[in-house]
């Protein structure tokens, strides 16, 4: 019997041999990464939210804008070619939770920033089937009518601060004055705006 055979012959020998290929492979793709600052340092730049932003993102969670739109773009031609370039992780660092998401239902949201104006996102917002006729995403007028509460971002500042986001005393004392008066729509358009900014696309 070769000792290929003899391997494949006992079930209890191929689970050991079949674990250590595995934990090997686990440790050579997970040992370097954990090391690699390029995935744990933030790209230049990077900001932690403001305020506004901040409020706007738990908007999109809120109303589970991440269910249908991912906000990763792979490095694969044809998503570059649409979304620009591909997402690195030194853009995320700030994120917690991410919203790297995978479901595809409209398109990706990483780099929608500035891609167009703030009337159009309101517009987009209120009735999406008013500026995309052929749209199927839901609308948001309630957004319009909500007024932001501030009374909790600044404990949602605290909160971020303690996981690693460089927040300052100053952003989290002027926190509930910044949303102070506005409206959802507001903060939720300030959010979309600022995503992937950061790196220069084709546009
Ligand atoms: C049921 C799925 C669905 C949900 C939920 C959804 N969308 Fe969409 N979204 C779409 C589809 C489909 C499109 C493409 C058609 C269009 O532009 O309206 C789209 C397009 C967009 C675009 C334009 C993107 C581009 O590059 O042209 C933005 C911005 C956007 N959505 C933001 C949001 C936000 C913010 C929320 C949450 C408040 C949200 N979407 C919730 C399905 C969805």
């Amino acid at each position: 019997m070769s000792s290929h055979e003899k391997i494949e012959k006992s079930v209890p020998l191929l689970i050991v041999l079949v674990i250590v290929a595995i934990s090997f492979g686990t440790l050579v793709e997970l040992v370097p990464m954990i090391f690699s600052k390029k995935l744990s340092e933030p790209v230049d730049g990077l900001k932690p939210y403001t305020a506004m932003a901040l409020e706007g993102r738990d908007i999109y969670i809120r109303e589970g804008c991440n269910n249908c739109h991912s906000q990763m773009i792979r490095p694969l031609r044809a998503e570059t070619e649409r979304y620009g370039h591909y997402s690195v992780a030194g853009e995320s660092v700030y994120d917690h939770p991410f919203l790297f998401g995978s479901k595809r239902t409209g398109p990706d949201l990483a780099r929608v920033g500035q891609r167009y104006s703030d009337a159009w996102h309101r517009a987009h917002l209120y009735n999406p089937r008013d500026v995309v006729p052929e749209s199927n995403m839901p609308a948001y007028p309630y957004l319009f009518a909500n007024d932001l509460n501030g009374e909790l971002t600044p404990v949602k500042m605290n909160t971020l601060k303690k996981l690693g986001v460089p927040y300052t005393e100053a952003d989290i004392a002027g926190a509930t004055s910044a949303v102070a008066g506005k409206k959802e729509i507001d903060a939720l358009v300030v959010y979309l705006q600022q995503l992937g900014t950061l790196i220069q696309t084709r546009r």
